[in-house]
């Protein structure tokens, strides 16, 4: 069997759907039938094919294991009310992919290739797309360097992997946050805008010690001087006070979430006014004290809106209002919702039907 850009497909001759609890999804641990793999050799992609989903085998000196080049995604696809599958917004990925690809010296991927592996997937995979509210297909593609060489130099050789699992709501309880003053996620300069693995491995350690401090997620700031807030560890992050909507403008140091740019495109649509712009620290603290927050959260794929209830700074803990009582993150989730599962107008097209 072909696909349309001529790749390779191999059925599983031994599906696992039927084993799967789709009432009790966990996050990224359940694998869909197939993957979708292709390599990248003697300077062009090769060998594109599905195949059903399984181990890879690999050389102890595979230099992405060594020197880290590797990088993903993360996209989401809805079951919509008429049976088809949408995916929000692959293309704003695909730019982003294509980012970190150049920032991490790896190959680009033509756009062609990374939408029409997508739909082939989602096509074959399409009972794996669950039915339920608040759940979805959670898609990664994901590419890393091959070459077997113990030496530090650009790959020559790379794999691109795309794979799905079927996933209920990442986050099922409001935020506890701790705003980072010691560790710095991403500086001037750095990587911080890619999605390369290095960022999530660095990220590990604070955040691990912040849980062990009873919080759930950091909100990281600069790293010159911890006085400017940047995002949370997998979702950029936004404030409601006094009606406007704020957050960090993007910059080399934060990752351009696709969420974030299509919550301040709605907000916008219905007249909030939004600054993206610098967040000092401070200004969040004074508002916490004088009670001008009146929403704050995680947006991101995974989590969509992750309401933050509490903030952590220094020695204080300070709480807000109970989420249940906001109006604009409900606003926010529930037009999201809508637009991706068909049930109102895809009015800015963000769904790439399959
Ligand atoms: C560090 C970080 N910031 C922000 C985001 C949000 O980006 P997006 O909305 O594109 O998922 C993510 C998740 O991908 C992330 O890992």
């Amino acid at each position: 069997m072909t696909a349309t850009l001529d790749f390779k497909i191999t059925k599983t001759q031994a599906s696992r759907l039927s084993q799967v609890d789709f009432d009790n999804l966990p996050f990224g641990t359940i694998f869909s039938d197939h993957m979708f793999t292709a390599d990248y050799q003697q300077g062009k992609w090769q060998n594109p094919q599905i195949i059903p989903f399984g181990d890879l085998s690999l050389s102890p000196a595979t230099s992405a294991l060594h020197y880290g080049q590797a990088f993903f995604e993360g996209m989401k696809g809805f079951r919509q009310v008429n049976g088809k599958v949408a995916v929000f917004r692959p293309w704003k990925n695909h730019a982003r992919f294509n980012k970190s690809a150049n920032r991490m010296c790896m190959p680009t991927i033509p756009e062609e290739l990374f939408l029409e592996s997508l739909k082939e997937l989602i096509n074959l995979d399409r009972d794996w797309v669950p039915h339920n509210d608040n759940q979805s297909l959670y898609i990664r593609p994901v590419m890393f360097a091959t070459e077997p060489h113990l030496g530090v130099h650009p790959s020559e050789s790379y794999k691109y992997i795309l794979m799905t699992c079927p996933i209920g709501a990442y986050f099922n309880k409001n935020l506890k946050v701790k705003i980072e003053t010691r560790y710095a996620r991403s500086c001037e300069g750095g990587v911080g805008f890619a999605k390369n693995a290095g960022n999530y491995a660095a990220s590990l350690y604070p955040t691990t010690i912040a849980q062990q401090e009873g919080f759930d997620q950091l909100i990281w700031t600069d790293a010159k001087e911890h006085a400017y807030i940047e995002e949370t560890g997998a979702s950029n992050v936004m404030f409601l006070i006094n009606n406007v909507l704020i957050t960090p403008n993007t910059k080399e140091t934060i990752l351009d979430g696709v969420t974030r740019d299509s919550v301040l495109q709605l907000a916008r649509s219905w007249g909030i006014e939004v600054q993206e712009r610098p967040i000092p620290v401070k200004e969040i603290i004074d508002s916490l004290q004088t009670g001008k927050l009146q929403e704050a959260y995680g947006v991101g794929t995974a989590a969509i809106i992750a309401p933050i209830s509490e903030i952590g700074y220094k020695e204080n803990l300070y709480q807000l209002a109970d989420p249940a009582t906001w109006t604009l993150s409900k606003k926010i989730t529930q037009t999201l919702n809508d637009m991706r599962k068909g049930l109102s107008h895809d009015i800015f097209s963000w769904n790439f039907i399959i």
